[in-house]
């Protein structure tokens, strides 16, 4: 039984991945070239991950550029089929049978709006898009009801193309029309970043109180530490395909345990004058062939010959969950 299963007769979950994998191909290997023998190699972007979204909470992704936190988004937002692993929706595990279902309950707002969004379509169309099957008086009601849950007025917007809003107002349009069809889990993949600071906050906290008011469950991936504390309750720290970190928010920042949360709590500015950067050294490893033992060996100041060998477990220590031989017993 994985720590996740373990979870689940005491949590109330959303969503629970278990052993869940992506394998890209990293190029195309024909016929003739696989019977001379070439092989097919692949980019392992997430590599037997277990996650667990709690009902009605807001857990964080974090970690570096290319570690996989938006492949693991797409897989839970079913916009991506996972090589192998299973994903449960509260009673319903993935499958063809179930997806059109499971899709009525999720949706995802990506990084930028001035690409997510078509320029040419009227905000009223790209919001009623996900509604299908519905008259075109409910259609006008209920685009006017999340429009203004995202404050933003009907009258005033709905005629407009998303080529002549700001940025902000933009991922409100977003957000709006992730929650027209009325889902339960929203997968929220840098919502922010691409927006300046003081819109940033605008959205954030637009978020928190949508929470609050529809009950939705969130995962909110980030690579801005300080914004995945502000916004969730739970976090998962990914590097290089695995999860190597995971427990409530504020136990992780109180006490980061494993050295990569560690030195990505260093690398974040502080508004404290004086206070010196340490930006992290080395590259993020190739997904195409990863370093054996743990992924974070060549980067890590403690790695050891058992490191390099042997790939640490994720286990519970000191309150949350870690994968690092720091803490073998
Ligand atoms: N469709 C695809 N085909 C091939 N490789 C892919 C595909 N999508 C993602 N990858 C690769 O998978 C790895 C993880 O990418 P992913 O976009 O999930 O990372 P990320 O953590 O979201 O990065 P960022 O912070 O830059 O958004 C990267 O090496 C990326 O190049
Ligand atoms: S397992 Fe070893 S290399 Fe990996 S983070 Fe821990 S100490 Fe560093
Ligand atoms: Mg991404």
């Amino acid at each position: 039984m994985t720590s996740v299963e373990k979870e689940e007769a005491t949590e109330e979950y959303m969503v629970r991945a278990v052993d869940l994998t992506k394998y890209f191909p990293a190029e195309k290997v024909g016929l003739l070239e696989r019977l001379t023998g070439k092989k097919e190699r692949y980019v392992r972007a997430v590599d037997h991950v277990d996650m667990l979204l709690r009902k009605g909470l807001t857990t964080a992704l974090v970690g570096e550029s290319g570690s996989g936190k938006t492949t693991i988004g797409r897989m839970l937002a079913t916009l991506e089929t996972p090589t192998s692993g299973t994903v449960y929706y509260g009673d319903l595990v993935l499958s063809k049978q179930t997806l059109s279902q499971i899709r009525k309950r999720v949706q995802i707002v990506f990084q930028n709006p001035y690409e997510s969004l078509d320029p040419r379509m009227s905000i009223k169309e790209i919001v009623e898009e996900p509604l299908v099957k519905i008259k075109s008086e409910e259609k006008e009601k209920r685009v006017k009801e999340v429009l203004s849950a995202v404050g933003l007025n009907y009258d005033d917007i709905y005629y407009r193309k998303a080529r002549d809003l700001s940025g902000g107002q933009r991922q409100r349009v977003a957000v709006a029309r992730a929650m027209a069809a009325d889902p339960e889990f929203i997968v929220l993949d840098e919502p922010t970043s691409a927006l300046d600071a003081s819109v940033q906050s605008q959205v954030l906290n637009l978020l928190v109180d949508l929470r609050e008011e529809f009950g939705y469950t969130y995962l909110f991936i980030t690579h801005n530490m300080m914004v995945a504390r502000y916004i969730s309750d739970y976090i998962y720290v990914m590097y290089a395909g695995k999860i190597v970190e995971t427990g409530k928010t504020e136990e992780v920042f109180e006490n980061p345990l494993h050295p990569y949360t560690k030195l990505l709590l260093k690398s974040v500015p502080h508004l404290e004058p004086g206070a010196r950067l340490e930006p992290m050294s080395g590259e993020a490893p190739s997904l195409l062939n990863p370093p054996s033992g743990c992924r974070f060996n060549p980067r890590c100041p403690f790695a050891t010959e058992k490191c390099r060998q042997q790939e640490p477990p994720l286990v519970d220590v000191q309150g949350h969950k870690v994968a690092c031989h720091l803490y073998d017993k």
